[in-house]
């Protein structure tokens, strides 16, 4: 069987080691061949290819970023695009697909399964908010790079008795923000499911200096204060329609300083907690869903997502994918908040 592979949408730490699995064990237990697809969806829509072995995987487990190459093309843009990847892919005797993606990858490879093309999916996201899956890979070397960047900021708010805002990612929902805040020690933690009271934050705040003590802001870069944002720009977005976001850590910045009186400085982590080299949790997760991946193609799971339940590997509808979107739930917040202050 012969056997195509893409990663779409943002990139993140533990897509090689998917890739290197899929390939390894593709071609050991089944003698399956590869064509990489570049540029996800960009690949099989332009018919975009790059030799995929087991040469091309050697030494790539540790290696942030996909050596195929990511975009956030999306074919259900273009005219005719499901019938042009399907003619491309029976052009270079592809007989199905293992796509790596997030919720916008995953929706399109639903429809692709839907108009029958043999389609397996692999979640991926640093942003952990699939609901089919327990964890997506990514997400816990994201979790360590925004936590060591708060141990930091600890010690260099102390010295200046400032106020320090981290905004880490997270457009709909809060995970990286409520677990590296939590394992940071946060003062105040920030999250797109709640809205946030103004004032209350800055009682928080303004407890801690009583304290003795600096306050560490965390917040996702979707939170929103209760109303939100008095001029806000909608009309930045990309080809699946999200608006681009970052900004909140400054604005709190300006508001913290303006209604407390104390110096704020912020802190955007931007893509750093997207790029370099996955933790051995995700390397793992990583390894173990390629392997549950290409075993479904060859045992013909098409139309099926590899997630991670409790320990085990399960096969899931890919409509499960991209069904419900899994967000911090309130009663997990509200045991953070004891910190708070
Ligand atoms: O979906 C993953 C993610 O990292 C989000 O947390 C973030 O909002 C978005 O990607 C940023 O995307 P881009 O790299 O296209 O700016």
């Amino acid at each position: 069987m012969r056997i195509g592979v893409l990663t779409g949408g943002g990139d993140c730490p533990g897509l090689n080691a998917v890739i290197r699995a899929i390939v390894r064990r593709g071609s050991a237990d089944w003698g399956n061949e590869f064509v990489g697809y570049r540029d996800g969806w960009k690949g099989p829509l332009e018919n975009f290819t790059a030799p995929l072995g087991v040469e091309q995987v050697r030494g790539i487990l540790p290696r942030g970023g996909t050596i195929l190459g990511s975009s956030r093309t999306n074919p259900l843009k273009v005219e005719g695009g499901i019938e042009t990847i399907a003619a491309n892919m029976e052009a270079n005797g592809v007989d199905g697909l293992i796509v790596i993606g997030g919720e916008d990858t995953l929706g399109v490879a639903k429809s692709l399964s839907d108009s029958g093309v043999k389609v397996i999916g692999v979640p991926k996201t640093i942003d952990n908010d699939l609901g089919a899956t327990d964890y997506t890979f990514g997400f816990d070397t994201a979790v360590n790079i925004a936590m060591e960047a708060i141990d930091r900021l600890h010690t260099t708010a102390e010295s200046h008795h400032r106020v320090l805002i981290v905004e880490v990612m997270g457009r709909h929902a809060g995970w990286i923000a409520f677990h590296s805040g939590l394992a940071g020690g946060a003062n105040v933690i920030l999250i797109p499911e709640q809205e946030f009271d103004l004032d209350r934050v800055c009682g928080y705040i303004e407890k801690r200096f009583e304290d003795q003590y600096s306050p560490i802001v965390v917040v996702a870069e979707g939170a929103r204060p209760v109303g939100g944002f008095p001029d806000e720009d909608e009309s930045n977005t990309d080809a699946f329609g999200h608006v681009r976001l970052g900004g909140v850590a400054h604005w709190l910045e300006g508001q913290i300083e303006a209604k407390t009186g104390k110096e704020a400085r912020a802190t955007v982590l931007g893509h750093v907690q997207r790029g370099g080299t996955p933790t051995a949790f995700d390397r793992v997760l990583a390894t173990r869903f390629g392997l549950h991946a290409i075993e479904a193609a060859n045992e013909g799971n098409w139309g099926r997502m590899t997630a991670l339940r409790s320990t085990e590997i399960d096969l899931v509808d890919l409509g499960d994918a991209v069904a419900v979107l899994k967000t911090v739930p309130p009663e997990l917040y509200n045991e953070a908040e004891v910190f708070f202050g």
